[in-house]
């Protein structure tokens, strides 16, 4: 795991509240595959810092579950929201087993599933905790934007990247999985769940004024890909 999300973890907090990639194109661009939260039961895949926890209790949604492998984001989340959600420290890779089966109505992922090796095994458990009906919202690095960072030239081979990131203002190194798009959607349909919506994400305008820049990159090109997975009723 990398340090940006354990020993930057405060830092992290802070920048993803405003800044133009998190606030201002995944979180309206996720949100915006949401129905409805009201009354609903919530599992957070990969919570980091509750700041979409804070969004569904917003929404006046039921049960909010907050997972994540870092247990300083997990401390974030208990430090802010203490009695109003249930947050504890689970690595992704060995599924949610704490949860029981049929229990949510919805299951969101924000930027998370880049981070796990296997996503069959993600969907798969995400299919057993939905209730029939349910659904499933997550975000990831878009498949054609990360391909720029390919070492072996072939889109379809699975590659754990290297990089460093400036995301809290100071370089970190992080290591993720790009992956076809077909990996994904396979992944997805091969757990039962089915895709019902996909978008790239729009950037908000007020980005313009923080960085005509990256607001000018994003606009003309992709960066994350976001998918609505239904659990069918029988
Ligand atoms: C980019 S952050 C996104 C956090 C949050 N979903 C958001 O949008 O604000 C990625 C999060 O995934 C968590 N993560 C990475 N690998 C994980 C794993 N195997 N299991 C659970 N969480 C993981 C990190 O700790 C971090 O909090």
């Amino acid at each position: 795991m990398s340090d940006l999300y354990k020993k930057y973890a405060n830092q992290y907090d802070r920048i993803v509240r405003e800044n133009i990639y998190n606030a201002l194109l995944e979180r309206p661009s996720t949100c915006a595959l949401l129905d409805d939260l009201k009354g609903q039961d919530i599992v957070d895949m990969g919570c980091g810092s509750g700041v979409y926890a804070e969004y569904f209790l917003e929404q006046s949604a039921n049960n909010v579950t907050c997972v994540d492998a870092s247990s300083e984001m997990v401390n974030i989340v208990n430090q802010n929201l203490r009695g109003k959600v249930k947050a504890y420290v689970q690595d992704l890779n060995f599924g949610l087993p704490i949860e029981a089966a049929e229990s949510a109505d919805v299951i969101v992922s924000s930027l998370v599933l880049h981070y796990i090796e296997d996503l069959t095994a993600v969907f798969k458990e995400a299919y057993r905790v939905l209730k029939p009906g349910g659904y499933m919202v997550f975000s990831t690095h878009h498949p054609f934007a990360d391909f720029e960072c390919s070492v072996s030239g072939n889109y379809f081979e699975k590659e754990l990247i290297h990089e460093e990131w400036d995301t809290v203002g100071t370089p970190v190194n992080v290591s993720f999985y790009r992956r076809s798009l077909t990996e994904i959607c396979d992944a997805v349909t091969s757990s039962g769940l089915f895709i019902s919506k996909v978008t790239e994400g729009c950037v908000d305008e007020r980005a313009k004024q923080i960085s005509e820049e990256t607001y000018a990159r994003l606009k003309n090109n992709p960066n994350f890909i976001f998918m609505r997975c239904e659990k069918p009723l029988s």
